[in-house]
């Protein structure tokens, strides 16, 4: 039988709240209509934030938002977004889909929606189109409290306090969308750049994000870190916070990623095998990172991570619609856990993206809403935020797969908040429950605090506006504790067992 063994006395360091993380960009569905309809919607609005989003959203413990992009990021010029709404510009999105941006989700209303969230903000930079000027402009609009033309300006349009910006992304994806540079070239501008988002409040530093690889691309993290590194006087406290890493689970070629519904079980295991790699590429660019940080003050940013499917069919393909099964659970809950064991390094995440585009939390369609399988695995993880790590291992279990894929058969992460331990444990196998023993290192006497599980009787049950509690977390009571602790795990499921 498979052995779960933690050492509770072993505590490995604090699992960043920011990894639960959300991404938002002015694609498809994701702000207009997702979050934000507009204070004349019908859909009931607080200041034009949908409320049922709003509040779904709170039961998850949202860490933190990015925005405006993603590729978006790169095209967006804030002073669009700010002023009369009658008066913003409406323009072309060009890299989603064609449509029309009126601009009417600004700074001032992604500043909202984050309070009413009471979450963190990630505010990303335009370096790819936009000049260093704009950037520094930008800073001193949301975060000088003194006076200036863009405090000032800010003050005029309604908001008399500066905001907090938590995080600030020195662009986005430079290797491609972000202006198609060598790592070098982005590097110098990253410098550059950098240099004129200006810290106003002492308490309230922004953390610097700049632009890391594109999946497995070590050799852009690589020169970037040795090109900003190199003659980088001491005096640059804060020179560069966490660097990025993207990477999509997309089990087919680009033109034909598969579909998020329809898929057979060579598909399956590929897709949570391609998840999975995601270990790797971890471990691969901290390795970088640690020769050129070995005390481990820069964190990993993976701002953009999830599956990546076709579009639903009869949907925009700009628009990056895809529903979410229960192997979108899976594919969350392998993340998850991987991202808390890397805690050391792994600072923040943001799954792609909040809502009605790519992995996402919720769908909506007007005025209906549903939470996807993945919101619940959100919802049973959401203890680790802010837990100590503890040293766990399973031995005894073995891989699982086709001949081609393999996984594997569980994975897990342990922590430990206010004297209660959260275990969160996957089974990956599609078609066989697994046994798995809880060991403690000396821990002999402990209650079950609560126990939950997702999974369902097929894998490819989903969620939809007819039937939008199909796939729900639901309590787990399988397991025992004559004896010692022993979990019966159902076939591909996600797992959360709370102790005391
Ligand atoms: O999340 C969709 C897109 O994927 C983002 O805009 C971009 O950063 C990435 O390529």
């Amino acid at each position: 039988m498979a052995k779960l063994v933690i050492n509770e006395t072993k505590t490995q360091g604090v699992i960043a709240p920011e990894i639960y993380g959300h991404f938002s960009e002015h694609l498809g569905r994701c702000i207009y209509e997702g979050l934000y309809v507009g204070e004349n919607s019908d859909i009931p609005n607080v200041n034009g934030m949908r409320k049922d989003v709003v509040d779904a959203l709170k039961e998850i413990k949202v860490p933190l938002l990015r925005w405006p992009g993603g590729c978006f990021a790169d095209e967006y010029h804030w002073m669009d977004g700010i002023g009369d709404k009658a008066k913003r510009k409406k323009m072309v999105n060009t890299h989603w889909g064609g449509v029309m941006e009126d601009n009417s989700f600004g700074t001032h209303e992604f500043m909202e929606l984050c309070r009413q969230l009471g979450c963190k903000t990630y505010v990303n930079g335009n370096l790819g189109s936009g000049t260093v000027q704009e950037m520094s402009q930008w800073v001193e609009y949301m975060t000088f409290d003194g006076v200036s033309p863009m405090a000032d300006l800010r003050r005029e349009n309604g908001a008399e306090e500066p905001w907090t910006v938590d995080y600030f992304g020195v662009g986005n994806e430079n290797w491609g969308c972000g202006g198609n540079m060598t790592p070098e070239h982005y590097a110098n501008e990253y410098r550059r750049y950098q240099t004129y988002v200006r810290q106003y409040d002492d308490k309230r530093p922004i953390k610097k994000i700049c632009c890391g690889a594109n999946s497995d691309d070590y050799h852009w993290t690589e020169q970037v870190m040795k090109t900003c590194f190199d003659h980088t006087p001491e005096h640059l406290h804060g020179f560069m916070d966490l660097i990025s890493l993207h990477y999509y689970t997309v089990p087919g070629p680009w033109e034909h990623k598969g579909s998020a519904t329809d898929f057979d079980e060579e598909i399956y295991y590929k897709t949570l095998k391609k998840a999975y790699d995601m270990e790797e590429l971890v471990s691969r660019h901290s390795a970088i990172i640690d020769q050129y940080d070995p005390e481990k003050k820069i964190g990993l940013s993976v701002d953009e991570w999830g599956n990546w499917f076709d579009v639903e069919p009869g949907t925009n393909p700009g628009f990056l619609y895809q529903q979410n099964t229960v192997r979108d659970a899976l594919v969350a809950g392998i993340n998850l856990n991987i991202f808390n064991k890397h805690c050391d390094r792994v600072k923040l995440a943001c799954i792609a993206q909040m809502v009605n585009v790519l992995q996402s939390v919720i769908l909506t369609d007007g005025e209906k809403m549903l939470r996807t399988p993945t919101y619940h695995v959100f919802h049973m993880f959401r203890h680790h935020q802010g837990a100590e790590l503890l040293a766990s291992e399973i031995s005894g279990s073995s891989k699982t797969g086709t001949e081609e894929w393999k996984v594997p058969e569980l994975t897990e992460s342990v922590s430990v908040k206010d004297g209660i331990i959260t275990i969160t444990v996957n089974n990956l196998s599609l078609s066989e429950a697994k046994e798995l023993d809880v060991v403690f290192a000396e821990k002999k006497d402990f209650e079950v605090v609560e126990a939950n599980i997702l999974a369902s009787a097929d894998v490819r049950d989903h969620n939809t506006f007819d039937d939008p509690d199909k796939v729900v977390e639901k309590e787990f009571t399988g397991y025992s504790l004559d004896g010692g602790l022993k979990l019966t795990l159902p076939a591909a499921s996600v797992v959360e067992i709370r102790l005391k």
